[in-house]
C-alpha cells in the first residue's frame, strides 16, 4: 500500500538550462499557460507527496517564488554551484535525513509529467525495491541517458557524453525519474562520484552503485510524453504541442464541440462547459470560464473571462481579464471587453471598446461605441443602466452613468451623466444650407474656365 508510506519529492530546478538560448530560468518557461515547474509541482501535488523540496541555483530567486506561489509548503533548497544532478539532490539532504519512506527525485524540466505516473514509479519500493528508475523509448535517444540491462537487470546507466557507439545504439533511455527507499537512499547517492567527460556529480551513477550495495534496482518503463525533457526552445514546442493534444481530447471527451480542435489552443486551467462550441482558430489564455451552451467563434482570443451560459463572442472578439459576460450576452466581431460585466442578454455586436464598465441587462451597445476609460492618468468606470440603447460611435468619457432605458444619440461624446429614460444627444445640432452643392459646382467650373483661359 503506497498510501501508507509517506514521501518526499525532491524537484530538481538549478540548471542554467543554457540550451534554451534566453535570459529566463528553464524552468520558468510556459507550457499551456503553467511554468514548467509549476506543471511538475502540480503533478507531485495531485499524487499526494507528503513533502516537497525544491532545488534552486544561485540567482534563481525568480524560480523559487514561482514554486512557492504554486506550493506554498514546499521547501526551498539552494545549489551554491552547479556539480550535477546526484550534487543537486544532496542540496536536500536534511530533508531527506528526515527519512521518509520514500524519497522521489524530478527534474523540473519534464512539464508533461502526470501523477498516475509517479504513483507507478513508487508500487516497486513498497514491494523492497531500493531504487526505481523512470525508463522511456524516445523516438530519438539522443541526449538521454542509456539504460544498461544485462542478465535482465538493470545494472547501470550511461549517459550520452560518456557512452560508446554501442551503447549509444541502445533505445531504453533515462526518463529522469528516480526513486529511492529512503532508509538506502543518502548511502547511495553520497557514494557517487564525479569521474566522467563533464566533471559532474550524475544522478544516473546511482543505479551501478546500488547494485554494487547488493541492492535491487527496477526499471518501470512509462511513456515517452511523461518524461519528455525540455532543454531547447524546439523541444518546448513539442511539449507544447502534446499538452495541447492532451487538453483538446479532454475537452472533447467532456462534451465541448470543435470542428477544427488543432487550430484551438487551450490553458491548462481552461473550463469548458457541456455543449460549448469553439469555432476554428481560438486562443484561450489563462483563467477562462465558459458555460454550457455557449458559441466562441472563430478568431476570437479570450483570458481571465467568464462567458456566461448561451452566450455569443466574436468572430474577431478579444476578451480580457476581468470580462464577465451574462446568460445569452453577445459580444460581436471586433469588440474587446476589459474588466467590464456585460448584463444577461446585453449586446455589443461591432467595433467597441468596452473597459472598466458595467452593461445591465439587455442593453444595446452600438457599432462604434468607445468607453474612454483611461484619461492619462487614471481609469474610470462607466455604468449603462438596464435596458438602455446607445447609438452607434458614441464616446462615453469616464465617469459617466447611463440611467436604466436611457438613449444615447449616436456620434455622442457623453461626459455628463444621463438619467434613466432620458434621451442625450451628445453632439453638435446638424446644420442644413440649402442649394450649397451647386453653389460649390457652379464655383468650381469658374475656376477651370479661368485656368484654361491662362493657358
Ligand atoms: C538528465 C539525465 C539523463 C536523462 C535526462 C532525462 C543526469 C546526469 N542525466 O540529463 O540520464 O536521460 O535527464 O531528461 O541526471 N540540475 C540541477 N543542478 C545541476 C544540474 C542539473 O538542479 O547541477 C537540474 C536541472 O535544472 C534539470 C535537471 O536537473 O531540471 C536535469 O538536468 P539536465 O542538465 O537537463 O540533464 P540532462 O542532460 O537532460
Ligand atoms: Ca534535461
Amino acid at each position: 500500500m503506497i498510501e501508507a508510506r509517506s514521501c518526499l519529492a525532491i524537484v530538481l530546478a538549478a540548471g542554467e538550462g543554457t540550451r534554451m538560448r534566453s535570459a529566463r530560468p528553464k524552468v520558468l518557461h510556459m507550457v499551456a499557460g503553467q511554468s514548467l515547474i509549476g506543471r511538475v509541482l502540480g503533478a507531485v501535488r495531485a499524487f499526494g507527496a507528503t513533502s516537497t523540496a525544491i532545488v534552486v541555483g544561485p540567482g534563481q530567486d525568480a524560480v523559487a517564488a514561482e514554486a512557492k506561489r504554486i506550493m506554498p509548503a514546499a521547501d526551498c533548497f539552494l545549489q551554491l554551484e552547479r556539480r550535477g544532478t546526484a550534487h543537486a539532490v544532496l542540496a536536500a539532504k536534511s530533508a531527506i535525513k528526515r527519512r521518509p519512506d520514500d524519497v522521489l527525485v524530478l527534474y523540473g524540466d519534464t512539464p508533461l509529467i502526470r501523477a498516475e505516473t509517479l504513483r507507478r514509479l513508487r508500487v516497486p519500493l513498497a514491494a523492497g525495491a531500493a531504487m526505481v528508475v523512470a525508463a522511456f523509448r524516445p523516438s530519438d535517444p539522443a541526449g538521454y541517458g542509456r539504460l544498461i540491462i544485462e542478465d535482465d537487470q538493470l545494472v547501470a546507466i550511461r549517459e550520452h557524453a560518456d557512452a560508446s557507439e554501442a551503447e549509444r545504439v541502445i533505445g531504453l533511455c533515462n526518463g529522469g525519474i528516480m526513486a529511492f527507499a529512503g532508509n538506502a537512499a543518502l548511502s547511495i547517492l553520497e557514494r557517487i562520484g564525479n569521474r566522467n567527460r563533464k566533471g559532474e556529480y550524475y544522478l544516473t551513477d546511482a543505479v551501478a552503485i546500488a547494485r554494487g550495495l547488493k541492492l535491487n534496482v527496477v526499471a518501470v518503463e512509462v511513456e515517452e510524453d511523461d518524461v519528455r525533457g525540455i532543454n531547447t526552445k524546439k523541444e518546448l514546442a513539442e511539449a507544447e504541442a502534446v499538452a495541447q493534444q492532451r487538453l483538446r481530447n479532454a475537452a472533447l471527451d467532456a462534451g465541448v464541440t470543435m470542428v477544427a480542435p488543432e487550430t484551438v489552443f487551450l490553458s491548462a486551467d481552461t473550463r469548458l462547459g457541456k455543449d460549448v462550441v469553439i469555432e476554428p482558430y481560438v486562443v484561450f489564455g489563462e483563467k477562462v470560464v465558459v458555460e454550457d451552451g455557449a458559441i466562441i467563434h472563430a478568431f476570437s482570443h479570450l483570458a481571465g473571462a467568464h462567458v456566461g451560459k448561451g452566450v455569443s463572442v466574436g468572430p474577431f472578439a478579444r476578451l480580457r481579464p476581468g470580462a464577465r459576460l451574462g446568460e445569452g450576452a453577445r459580444i460581436g466581431n471586433f469588440v474587446e471587453v476589459k474588466e467590464a460585466i456585460i448584463g444577461a442578454g446585453a449586446k455589443a455586436n461591432h467595433l467597441s471598446y468596452i473597459g472598466d464598465a458595467t452593461i445591465g441587462d439587455d442593453a444595446n451597445i452600438g457599432a462604434g461605441t468607445i468607453t474612454c476609460n483611461y484619461d492619462g492618468e487614471a481609469k474610470h468606470r462607466t455604468e449603462i443602466g438596464k435596458n438602455a440603447f446607445i447609438g452607434s460611435n458614441s464616446a462615453l468619457v469616464a465617469p459617466v452613468a447611463i440611467g436604466d432605458n436611457a438613449y444615447v444619440g449616436s456620434g455622442s461624446v457623453i461626459t455628463a451623466d444621463v438619467p434613466p429614460d432620458a434621451l442625450a444627444l451628445g453632439r453638435g445640432r446638424q446644420v442644413i444650407k440649402e442649394g450649397w452643392a451647386s453653389r460649390l459646382r457652379a464655383l468650381k467650373s469658374i475656376v477651370k474656365k479661368k485656368a484654361h483661359a491662362q493657358d
